[in-house]
């Protein structure tokens, strides 16, 4: 049980990557924080998990938006006090809303951003007094490969993806010298019900040059963000595709986008 008796903060916990991963960590033995907005949602995630895990093992939910700094920030305070300080926090609570730029709102910049980059932060500063307290411990930043390059119908999206990844690299050399590890991961298209929204108002050419990838499970991704944090690297990124991303995305791009060019024409030919 490697993380006996540990507590692991998820934020997201209540779907897709976020609850994968909370339910791993706890049939590792960690005790669980579940975040997430829709009570209904958390507390079926919890009673999932309960069923994986020892009578022994304290699963709780605080329902908190994390775009709002005042109530994540007493969610995480709540959730200390209830179960003692986090060795783990996964900050996954996220939102993806793809159409073409001019379709989009400017609200749905503001709330990507809001979402994804500030609520992973709020989370984080949340998290990091006791953590550096007791002088060790695991923040891990839910990114995408939308944050390694811009692609076509992401443009709410893809610049919370990149803020994060540059959050994460800069806070992991400052407090890797306190014994906290800092690490971003960098998802492909996983099987949530983020992308089963996604695919609703993602845009024709977008779908065409997305389709290319394979399709994970929140099962495969939890498992390699569970190495990640055993490993203690910087980036974890599940699948050949990301980890070519994730190394050579500023030599591969021009390459890439001459091949999604040529395919967003031919289908404006078609039509
Ligand atoms: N699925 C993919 O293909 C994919 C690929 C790359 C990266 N990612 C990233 O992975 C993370 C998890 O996504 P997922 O696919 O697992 O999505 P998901 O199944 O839709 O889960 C999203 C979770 O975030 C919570 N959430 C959303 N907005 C929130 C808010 N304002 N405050 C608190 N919680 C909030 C949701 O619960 P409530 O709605 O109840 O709040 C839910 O628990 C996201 O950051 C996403 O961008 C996903």
């Amino acid at each position: 049980m490697k993380y006996h008796e540990q507590h692991a903060i998820v934020t997201g916990g209540s779907s897709g990557i976020g609850k994968a991963t909370a339910r791993l960590l706890a049939q590792q033995g960690a005790n669980i924080t579940l975040i997430a907005r829709d009570r209904l949602k958390l507390a079926a995630a919890k009673q999932e998990i309960e069923q994986v895990t020892a009578k022994t093992q304290r699963i709780i939910t605080v329902a908190a938006d994390v775009a709002l700094k005042q109530e994540i920030t007493e969610a995480i305070e709540l959730a200390i006090f209830q179960l003692g300080t986090p060795s783990i926090l996964i900050a996954s609570a996220g939102i993806a809303i793809p159409n073409y730029f001019e379709e989009l709102p400017l609200e749905t910049h503001e709330t990507s951003m809001a979402v994804n980059y500030f609520g992973s932060l709020y989370s984080i500063k949340a998290v990091l007094p006791t953590m550096e307290r007791q002088g060790r411990g695991s923040i891990i930043l839910i990114s995408s490969g939308a944050g390694l390059i811009g692609i076509y119908g992401y443009s709410a999206y893809c610049p919370s993806k990149f803020a994060i990844r540059g959050l994460g690299e800069t806070l992991r050399a400052e407090l890797k010298p306190k014994g906290i590890q800092v690490s971003v991961v960098y998802p492909p298209d996983t099987d949530t019900p983020q992308l089963a929204a996604e695919n609703k108002t993602k845009p024709p050419e977008t779908k065409l040059i997305t389709q290319t990838a394979a399709t994970w499970t929140a099962e495969e991704v939890a498992t390699k963000i569970v190495r990640g944090i055993e490993l203690g690297r910087g980036a974890a990124t599940p699948g050949w595709t990301m980890s070519m991303l994730y190394r050579f995305h500023s030599l591969v791009a021009p390459l890439l986008n001459w091949y999604f060019d040529r395919a967003i024409a031919s289908l404006n030919r078609k039509h």
